[in-house]
């Protein structure tokens, strides 16, 4: 296992080199992948007049759905590690506040305290999660409420694993594969550890429940490989071959993904997730 500086090192640069395929696909993003998140935003339930935080906000697509929720009289805060996200949000979002930083290092996220905190498959991408989920608990008033969603097993997911086989032969070097609990998207497959990841930070109340969700992208097999190439681990070095290796890397994904098609009408990605609530005590 590696250790947190070198995790840490690895998260950053993962992050700054996937930021670009993050930000061309951000509407694609938003719309098709919305059932991701869509159960912590009901759990959330974030009210008027409310001031909200968005962990790991990636292009702010949910932090405007936060802002939306709190109205004209709370505050929504997008934090996010990667700074060229962050700006793509200030350009996509006028409402909410974005700051570029990492949580597991902020201390308190600024304007907190929050009523409220929300975050969308990011957590489980932590160097160092309870670092993460204690600036998200110092963040928070007493009594503050948590939700979030995070993968669980590779094999409730299992487009995830296909776009990147389709991809990779036709595409340079990947990042390192994560190994055990290392930050990635299965990290946090386990219930157990994230209960006692939360505990740690110091969150009480932890509710852990599975939820089975369904992507729904269109029948535009070029398209819809690329945007889940581009959005993981496979992104960068997509984005670095030649234009025929990147036809060929489509391709590649797109017949991988031949089994979640009904030609025609469109696809359907099945997607298994925690959906994690807790609170902090008051
Ligand atoms: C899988 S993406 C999810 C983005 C967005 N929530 C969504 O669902 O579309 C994970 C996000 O977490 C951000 N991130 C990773 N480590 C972080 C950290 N230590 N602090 C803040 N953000 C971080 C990444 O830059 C990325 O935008």
């Amino acid at each position: 296992m590696a250790g947190a500086a070198q995790l840490r090192a690895r998260n950053a640069s993962f992050w700054e080199q996937a930021a670009p395929g993050w930000i061309r696909h951000a509407e694609r993003q938003d719309e098709f992948g919305r059932p991701l998140g869509a159960a912590a935003i009901e759990r959330l339930r974030a009210a008027p007049g409310e001031r909200v935080l968005d962990v790991g906000c990636g292009c702010g697509g949910t932090t405007a759905e936060l802002a939306a929720a709190v109205g004209p009289t709370g505050v929504a805060v997008g934090v996010d590690l990667s700074e060229a996200m962050v700006a793509a949000a200030r350009h996509r979002f006028s409402q909410p506040r974005f700051l570029a930083g990492d949580i597991e290092t902020m201390g308190a996220v600024p304007g907190a305290p929050f009523d409220a905190a929300y975050s969308r498959m990011t957590v489980m991408v932590l160097a160092d999660p309870v670092a993460g989920l204690t600036t998200i608990a110092q963040s928070l008033r007493p009594g503050g409420r948590f939700a979030a969603t995070v993968f669980r097993d590779a094999g409730t997911v299992p487009w995830l694993p296909a776009a990147v086989l389709g991809a990779a032969p036709h595409v340079g070097d990947l990042p390192p594969l994560p190994l055990g609990n290392e930050p990635g998207p299965f990290a946090f497959a386990d219930p157990a550890r994230i209960e006692r990841l939360l505990t740690a930070a110091g969150f009480g109340t932890v509710v852990i429940e599975p939820r089975d969700v369904t992507l729904n992208p269109p029948d535009e097999p070029d398209a819809v490989a690329e945007w889940l190439i581009e959005i993981g681990p496979a992104g960068a070095a997509y984005r670095e071959a030649a234009a025929p290796a990147q036809a060929s890397a489509r391709s590649g994904a797109a017949r991988m993904l031949e089994r979640f098609r009904t030609h025609g009408v469109g696809y359907r990605l099945p997607a298994g997730i925690w959906l994690v609530s807790a609170e902090l005590g008051g």
